[in-house]
């Protein structure tokens, strides 16, 4: 029988993901914070509490990290921590993210820091948050300390977490905050992120020449649910180009495109050094004419479809590919800054991280400049409205002790980064289909 390793280049990043409100404990100046305390917001009545305990110790955690191999890492930096009220800076807390990246160099483990990742300090939501315009230049202030700050031990940065997730479920889904429900409202938060992004850009570089300034989008494959009905097709080609495209034409034509808005947006061109996708499932698409607040479209899965746990949706491995595909285009290098799957009892997971990583291998193949994986995420932590209901980390955690339990995936990450590969005995373990004489040709 024929047997194959997938092979990743030398220096590829093997990472893990997070973002600060998720794991650090105690964000209680933050906007999130306030939400979670508001009965119905967040499944059980779940709240953020100590989460990961971070703050006090996230090198506990950098030392798993180290020990499964993984030689990147991505975080965030809480605004509410570093600039409690307006204009205000704490040392102290920039000096404890200073110790946090370099505890991660120590280990040999690359930072990635974030700059928003969708929390805000409460003054600054008191204040509009990002519907207003004067936010785009007080997120580069913020920047541009943070930046002095870690400076010399960072120079891999994420600007702006899923600009399209957070506007549609602050101000769309109204699930998070601010609870909001207003198309128009949603595209100016939209709008203001990508100029905050650009700002941010402006101001890193500034601060740092060198610097690599990217930000993370999320990206979903939409697909007709008849694939021969015109209007399926139809408002899938709306749904797909609000929440994929829009953003990547604006940022890279310096035009607003709709439903974004119109005009110029000259501001926004020039400002990616490389491009981070966030890839998690894919919807089918139905024309449904009651449904005028969804863009007449309804949601659904195919009745083959495997779905994930918690209605997270299913699991298709090749929407990474198809992703990967539109995003080479814009000729940078690439990140999967996020990747991963709720699944506490990890049946899936295994499956998953092989055969999305297996795309990730073909994309590479076909030349496409993948540098790195992150996957989402080391430790189970506080899914936002989803509390602690849904559960994404190689590491078991509970919330209540802090004991922390490897799942078997954690193993299987660990094997895979040793190897440097997808090797033939993992993919008998866990994900036979992967063996070459069960897979179809390059294009089929
Ligand atoms: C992404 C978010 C991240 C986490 C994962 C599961 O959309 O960026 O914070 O919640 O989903």
């Amino acid at each position: 029988m024929p047997e194959a390793t997938f092979h990743f280049p030398h220096d590829f990043r093997w990472g893990v993901a997070t973002a600060a409100h998720q794991v650090e404990g105690n964000n209680a100046n933050n906007d999130w914070w306030a939400w979670e305390q508001q009965p119905g917001h967040i499944a059980q009545g779940d709240t953020s509490g100590l989460a990961c305990t971070w703050w006090e110790d996230a090198e506990a955690d950098f030392a798993r990290a180290a020990a499964l191999g993984t030689n990147a890492l991505r975080l965030s930096v809480e605004w509410s921590r570093v600039e409690p009220q307006p204009g205000t800076f704490d040392e102290g807390a920039l000096g404890r993210y200073v110790e946090m990246v370099e505890a991660l160099r120590q280990r040999g483990i690359e930072p990635m820091v974030t700059l928003h990742h969708f929390t805000n300090p409460r003054w600054l939501a008191e204040q509009g948050g990002w519907e207003q315009p004067e936010t785009v230049d007080r997120f580069a202030r913020f920047v541009e300390r943070v930046v002095e700050a870690l400076g010399p031990t960072c120079d891999l940065w994420c600007t702006i977490n899923e600009p399209n997730v957070y506007a549609y479920q602050g101000y769309l889904a109204g699930a998070w905050p601010p609870g909001a429900s207003e198309w128009g409202t949603a595209m100016t938060v939209m709008r203001h992120l990508l100029l905050g992004h650009a700002a941010a850009y402006r101001a890193i570089h500034e601060v740092q020449p060198e610097a690599r300034v990217g930000f993370a989008h999320n990206m979903q494959i939409f697909d007709p649910a008849r694939p021969r009905s015109p209007l399926d097709r139809f408002v899938t080609s709306i749904i797909d180009r609000a929440y994929n495209q829009a953003i990547l034409s604006s940022l890279k034509r310096g035009l607003w495109t709709p439903p974004l808005g119109f005009g110029l947006a000259l501001k926004l061109r020039g400002t990616l050094d490389w491009i981070g996708l966030n890839y998690y499932t894919r919807e089918l698409v139905a024309f449904d004419r009651t449904r005028s607040e969804a863009l007449f479209s309804r949601r659904l899965h195919g009745d083959d479809a495997e779905m994930l746990d918690g209605g997270y949706g299913e699991l298709y491995p090749q929407g990474m590919m198809r992703c990967l595909e539109r995003l080479a285009q814009l000729d940078l290098p690439i990140y999967i800054t996020e990747n991963g799957i709720p699944d506490d009892d990890d049946d899936q997971r295994p499956r998953h991280l092989l055969t999305h990583l297996h795309q990730l291998w073909h994309a590479i193949q076909r030349c496409y400049p993948v540098m790195g994986y992150y996957h989402w995420t080391l430790v189970d932590n506080f899914e936002w409205a989803e509390g602690w209901t849904l559960r994404f980390g190689l590491i078991a955690l509970d919330p209540e002790t802090q004991v922390r339990t490897p799942r078997r995936s954690a193993f299987l990450y660990a094997t895979i980064i040793r190897a440097n590969a997808i090797t033939p005995q993992a993919i008998d373990a866990y994900a036979p289909e992967l063996r070459p004489e069960l897979l179809p040709g390059p294009d089929g």
